[in-house]
């Protein structure tokens, strides 16, 4: 049995006054919630102040991207033992924006999440094709392709505490999410890539989020689907109203 897990991406959004109130909505609406995981991702500069807040709940405390190494000369970087030392757990990798804004390619994202799971963060590891690329029917062939580089040197072992994100680039921030059989559709060509790859076990038990203007209208049929064990929520995450509404989908 797949534990639900529902993740806010705040992205560059929110100051840290922002974010303090912020969570402390979400802190509220989600306490008491026994059967799933709610995961927030806040700006770098914000983590401190979050996870300062949720020091006696289970949110789990997330960064947005980690570097490989735990230090160095690497500016604009954060350092996966960083992200520890202030209550992080996990790290969003490979998101659809650091791909196509700032050129991060499989083999980056690549040495990121064996630096996540090498200083024991739970890596978010986001796949998902372009508008243009789905058109072209090119989909299953681009997933298969970043989920391959990604997950290239991960073990076996690696994957229980790894999770993958479908976030097709055409549904982010557009407002057009994915229908429930579209989404429902690659995740399982997700589960069947990951028993190929690994072993049926390892396949069964991998969450697989769905990313891509999820809302609270649209997150029970998205949930109510085989293959769709979560949600990583950008724009609607930031209002605590719908955010909690997400999380306590039914
Ligand atoms: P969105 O973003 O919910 O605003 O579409 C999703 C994401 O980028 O993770």
């Amino acid at each position: 049995m797949r534990r639900p897990l529902l993740a806010g991406n705040w992205k560059m959004h929110t100051t840290v006054l922002d974010a303090y109130l912020l969570v402390a909505e979400i802190g509220k609406c989600s306490a008491g919630l026994k059967d799933r995981d709610v995961l927030l991702a806040p700006p770098y500069i914000a983590l401190h102040a979050v996870s300062s807040v949720l020091h006696d709940s289970d949110i789990i405390v997330a960064s947005q991207n980690v570097c490989w190494e735990e230090n160095g000369a690497f500016t604009g970087e954060i350092s996966p033992t960083m992200v520890k030392a202030v209550g992080g757990t996990a790290a969003i990798i490979g998101h659809s924006e650091r791909r196509q804004i700032f050129h991060e390619d499989d083999e980056m994202i690549n040495k990121r999440l064996r630096g996540a799971l090498k200083f024991g963060l739970m890596p978010i590891l986001c796949i998902g094709e372009t508008l243009e690329e789905r058109e072209g029917e090119n989909t299953f062939a681009i997933l298969e392709g970043q989920l391959r580089k990604g997950l290239a040197g991960a073990s076996s072992e690696d994957m229980g505490r790894t999770v993958i994100a479908y976030e097709p680039v055409w549904a982010i921030g557009t407002g057009k999410t994915a229908t429930k059989e579209q989404a429902q559709e690659v995740h399982a060509f997700i589960r069947k890539l990951l028993a190929e790859i690994f072993e049926k076990d390892i396949a069964d038990s991998v969450r697989i989020l769905y990313g891509g203007s999820v809302k609270p209208d649209n997150v029970d049929e998205l949930m109510a689907q085989p293959d769709i064990d979560g949600a990583l929520v950008g724009g609607a995450a930031l209002d605590a109203e719908s955010f909690c509404r997400i999380i306590n989908f039914t």
